[in-house]
């Protein structure tokens, strides 16, 4: 009996001696761990900060601006793009709320609706410090299944949709300025085919001469046109090399002397005689014949246009000058613009489509030139370009 209970009882204090030992075991074995936990958590901690930076650096460089807000509305991260589009330092963004800014960029909307989960994309309209269009793309970022923050990316498209815009314009106006001979085109050719055969032959001929002069009209507006859109392509067109200015000049005039002679416009030249500049002869020439062109479309008979060419320093000096009928000065910030005629109707009727300035200015930047006009209404108009001497 007393061995059982000896046995029992040693065996109680070997069990209660194990348990203990066991027991120590377990809590250095806790302890370590919670020590491993708390490292490996702590490790995870640097590295998301690690990461975090290392992507903050990465946002730093990027050309669009970039916003990341906390769920309090407050701006935890912007980077230098950001800080230029809200026009604002980058301190200041990160101490002032949100909300100070939502007054010029109402993105306030938009960031509430990201915080409740979805993503939003929206075009707004600055007016401070300069009228821009900012498009702000937000999203949540989501983390164990909730927002965690919203990041906002912000783009300047002002350009892009000015672009847009003008394209827009130049489609609408093209096709306008085609409509105009294309009905009257139109229109001779069903008065012709209802004539018959036997219509009077003078009539006839009338009708056809009018289907040419649209025909060319419309032949001029397509070739202009392509012109143009070439020298604005931002590709160099102009094969710049040496040529004699006043030569360039003498074969302009020879181009309108039957046009001046038709319409009783007397041409007069002044011609330096050495002087080379650089320049694509044919496109120099095309722009010469522009300005003269108009120097006797918007002069009357018995008027006189006249051209010189002079040696102004290191410079050439091309003038052509009218008594024709000026140009308002409301009007001479416009008339390099494509379309633009100061009367409409008075130039179309002349012929003009309104593109010869705009395409004269591109040539003139083409050289490196400077285009300038001066003008005084009802007595005429002066128009010059200037090109370095080679
Ligand atoms: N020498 C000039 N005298 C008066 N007005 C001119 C002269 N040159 C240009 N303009 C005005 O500028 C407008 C634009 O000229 P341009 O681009 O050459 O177009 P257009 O095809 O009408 O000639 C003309 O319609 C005209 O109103
Ligand atoms: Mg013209």
């Amino acid at each position: 009996m007393n061995v059982v209970l000896f046995l029992a009882g040693a065996a109680v204090l070997t069990w209660g001696i194990v348990a203990q030992r066991n027991a120590g075991v377990a809590a250095r074995e806790a302890a370590a761990l919670s020590v491993a936990n708390r490292e490996l958590r702590v490790r995870a901690e640097v590295d998301l900060k690690n990461e975090r930076a290392h992507f903050e650096s990465m946002l730093e460089e990027l050309p669009a601006g970039v916003v990341i807000i906390n769920p309090a509305g407050k701006i935890t991260f912007a980077n230098t793009s950001a800080e230029r589009l809200l026009v604002t330092k980058k301190r200041d963004l990160k101490t002032t709320p949100l909300s100070r800014f939502t007054v010029d960029f109402a993105l306030a909307k938009q960031v509430a609706e990201a915080f409740r989960g979805t993503q939003v994309v929206k075009e707004i309209k600055v007016k401070k410090p300069q009228e821009m269009i900012l498009r702000a793309w937000i999203r949540p970022v989501l983390r164990d299944g909730k927002v965690y923050e919203a990041v906002a990316v912000l783009e300047d498209v002002t350009r892009l949709r000015r672009l847009e815009d003008m394209r827009r314009e130049l489609v609408s106006s093209f096709s306008h300025e085609l409509r105009t001979p294309i009905a009257s085109n139109q229109a001779t050719l069903e008065a012709l085919l209802d004539m018959g055969g036997d219509s009077d032959p003078e009539v006839r001929r009338r009708f056809l001469n009018n289907l040419r002069t649209q025909t060319e009209h419309l032949s001029n507006l397509v070739t202009e046109m392509l012109q143009l859109t070439r020298l604005e392509s931002g590709a160099s067109i102009a094969e710049l090399e040496p040529n004699d200015a006043a030569a360039m000049a003498a074969d302009a005039l020879d181009a309108v002397a039957v046009l001046a002679e038709s319409k009783g416009i007397r041409l007069e030249q002044s011609l330096a005689a050495v002087a080379t500049v650089k320049a694509d002869r044919r496109l120099f020439i095309q722009a010469l014949i522009n300005l003269l062109d108009n120097a006797i479309k918007y002069t009357d008979a018995g008027g006189l246009v006249s051209m010189t060419v002079a040696v102004k320093g290191k410079r050439a000096l091309f003038t052509i000058t009218d008594t024709g009928r000026g140009i308002p000065k409301d009007a001479l910030p416009n008339i390099f613009d494509r379309f633009y005629r100061v009367d409409k109707h008075r130039s179309r009727d002349a012929g003009g489509i309104g593109l010869g300035l705009a395409i004269t200015k591109h040539i003139v930047e083409a050289h490196n030139g400077k285009l300038t006009v001066d003008s005084v209404l009802h007595e005429g108009t002066t128009f010059a370009i200037s090109l370095r001497l080679v």
